[in-house]
């Protein structure tokens, strides 16, 4: 169910629970049942907002590899997989969610591109595994936009978790082995 959605529940939900109270009150201001639903009530909105903010990655400093461009490319393509997300979580329209994972996907290979090189002019020693593990993306996002193309908005919810645990996963395990190895070679 989309945000979108969420949002139209949330908010009959507390028309009902508003209702309901005041009936409650007909019969007298000590009805605990229209207490207790006032403090419901109060609480729908943090409930609401800590659902709605539960698919936003934030990049956190403990993320770094240590060195600045690429540290920009992964608080660069966090930005962007919100960005889908968001556009998954609201429903904003196909052309738009498909915008927003075509720039995920030509940012995630720009990126790519860029990482490797950097370990590539400075004789990292395990490069071809690395580059493996990108390859192995690269097939998974094509598989994405198949499958987007055969059943469109339904394919997101899927994509999303596995781009957000993959993306976190890549940057704390295996781009941060190339932290000291780059820095030693003076990239910073
Ligand atoms: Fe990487």
């Amino acid at each position: 169910m989309t945000n979108r959605y969420k949002a139209l529940i949330y908010a009959a939900l507390i028309g009902l629970v508003t209702v309901v109270i005041f009936l409650g009150f007909l019969s007298g201001m000590d009805n605990k049942i229209s207490w207790l639903l006032i403090a419901l009530l109060i609480l729908i909105p943090w409930l609401y907002s800590q659902r709605k903010n539960g698919r936003i990655l934030k990049w956190k400093s403990e993320y770094s590899v240590g060195v600045k461009s690429l540290d920009l490319d992964h608080q660069k393509l966090i930005t962007l997989l919100n960005q889908f997300n968001t556009a998954y979580d609201y429903d904003m329209g196909a052309e738009f969610e498909h915008q927003s994972l075509k720039e995920l996907i030509e940012y995630t290979h720009y990126h790519f591109t860029r990482e490797e090189e950097l370990m590539s002019e400075s004789g990292y020693p395990d490069l071809e595994a690395h580059k493996q593990q990108h390859q192995i993306m690269i097939e998974k996002i094509k598989e994405i936009e198949q499958k987007y193309e055969q059943i469109g908005h339904d394919a997101f919810e899927e994509v999303s978790k596995f781009l957000s645990d993959w993306l976190i996963n890549h940057i704390n395990g295996t781009d941060k082995q190339y932290t000291s190895h780059l820095n030693a070679k003076g990239i910073k």
